[in-house]
């Protein structure tokens, strides 16, 4: 006898239908109507709440190890717990970079001593570890960095991006691409130093649209010649989606996602957010976000996933070619979606699909992602008629600021379970 979710609408099938819910052994044991009265050691009363699976965050930079002071797993995993994240999974640009099977093994020991949410592991491509992708275990894909970013992964050479889509052909594996032309970046960088472009209202001049479509057709047509299954990480440009929806027409394996902070933001903040709002790829034109909103309408945009990438105020308040790329957004991404959702910009069963069903497709968490008998009970009960306040200073990520900071949502998170637990948020 478990744990009884009474009285909850519960997200099933795209329906959203009035359920009772048992919960053993970490497990989703029955799912019954209202009147069914299943037996339980304890019950919670749901009444006017919406019961959907556990969000999956599939891009998140925790920092362990080597950037501790930023973000450790036990205040990344409260931060995605609070958000409706029950499973994350981890980029390797840490200091080292996780780019062999000891690494790998010591994060995964990093993680089971502090997390509160399930986690898996991307390992990360570079110049000299082909043997390691051909060997290594439990790794959820293998990500490379086309263009520079925070840590020192980046593989720029087309034989090397061959080989390693070549490998991951060969396991089945998916690769992951941050997709921006370190050529293009480096010229723009050379005048922006040139011209003194010390602001962060200049970053989408180096990070240009044009350095991000180059690197997606790059990488379109190596994974054309091989046949690999190929996820465009964090698309920010209406050119990119265009490649990317050309390429998914012709029935090739290729998926991508967006990040909540290209959805709602645009360039226009960075004037006043100023490195607050920096982050690569950069934020685009209102132009491209529409756009963005368009492929999630149509289905081109597999996943939401945050991109995570918490860095300190000091660090963030220094001058702009010093400044670190990146901002927080796993506490925030479900607020920000059910508040669409109010708007009607988008359906709560599209929502799922996004954040839950897909992600467990892509990264082969067969128990994840949906609300069915026999899967995890990792679940989120939400209130879509809450308003909540982000605020700076309020948040459980180690960084504690946001770049939503001030915004007033529509749709909250009220309780959370991981492996049928309930996590006090
Ligand atoms: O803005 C970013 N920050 N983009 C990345 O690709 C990396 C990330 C980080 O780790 O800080
Ligand atoms: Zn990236
Ligand atoms: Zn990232």
């Amino acid at each position: 006898m478990g744990l009884l979710l009474d009285n909850c609408l519960v997200l099933i099938s795209n329906k959203l239908l009035p359920r009772q819910l048992l919960i053993e052994r970490g497990k989703i044991a029955e799912i019954a109507e209202l009147n069914a009265s299943l037996p339980s050691m304890k019950r919670i009363d749901c009444k006017g709440k919406i019961l959907m699976p556990g969000l999956i965050d599939a891009h998140v930079h925790f920092r362990c190890p080597g950037a501790e002071h930023k973000e450790d797993w036990g205040t990344g995993s409260r931060a995605a717990v609070v958000g409706g994240v029950t499973t994350v999974i981890d980029m390797p640009n840490n200091n080292p970079s996780c780019t062999t099977q000891e690494r790998l093994d010591e994060k995964k020991r990093i993680a089971e001593k502090g997390s509160v949410c399930n986690f898996g592991f991307h390992f990360g491509a570079s110049n000299d570890n082909l043997e390691d992708l051909k060997n290594v275990e439990g790794a959820a894909s293998f990500k490379v960095f086309m263009g520079s970013s925070t840590g020192n992964l980046l593989v720029t050479d087309g034989e090397k991006l061959a080989e390693i889509f070549k490998v991951a052909k060969l396991r089945d594996a998916v690769v992951l691409v941050h997709a921006e032309a370190e050529d293009i970046i480096k010229k723009n960088t050379e005048t922006a130093k040139a011209e003194n472009w010390n602001h962060a209202k200049y970053h989408n001049k180096i990070r240009t649209n044009e350095v991000e479509s180059r690197a997606i057709d790059r990488a379109l047509k190596i994974q054309e010649g091989i046949g690999n299954k190929l996820h465009i990480c964090h698309l920010s440009t209406k050119e990119g989606l265009e490649l990317v929806r050309q390429a998914k027409s012709e029935g090739r394996p290729i998926t991508c996602e967006v990040t909540p902070h290209h959805l709602f933001l645009d360039e226009s903040v960075t004037e006043s957010l100023g490195n607050f709002a920096k982050m690569n790829p950069s934020l685009k034109s209102k132009e491209d976000v529409e756009a963005l909103w368009k492929g999630i309408a149509d289905g081109t945009i597999n996943l939401v996933a945050t991109d995570h990438a918490p860095h300190t105020r000091a660090e963030k308040e220094r001058p702009y070619f010093e400044a670190p790329s990146g901002v927080p957004g796993i506490e925030t991404m479900l607020p920000l979606l059910l508040d669409a959702v109010n708007k009607e910009r988008l359906s709560l069963q599209r929502v799922a699909e996004l954040c839950c069903r897909n992600p467990a497709k892509l990264y082969d968490f067969e128990s994840k992602g949906k609300i069915k008998v026999g899967m995890d009970a990792d679940l989120v009960l939400i209130d879509l008629g809450k308003e909540i306040i982000v605020k700076n200073g309020s948040l459980q990520t180690k960084c504690n600021w946001s770049p939503f900071a001030t915004w007033k949502l529509k749709g909250a998170v009220e309780r959370v379970f991981v492996a049928g637990k309930e996590i006090k948020i």
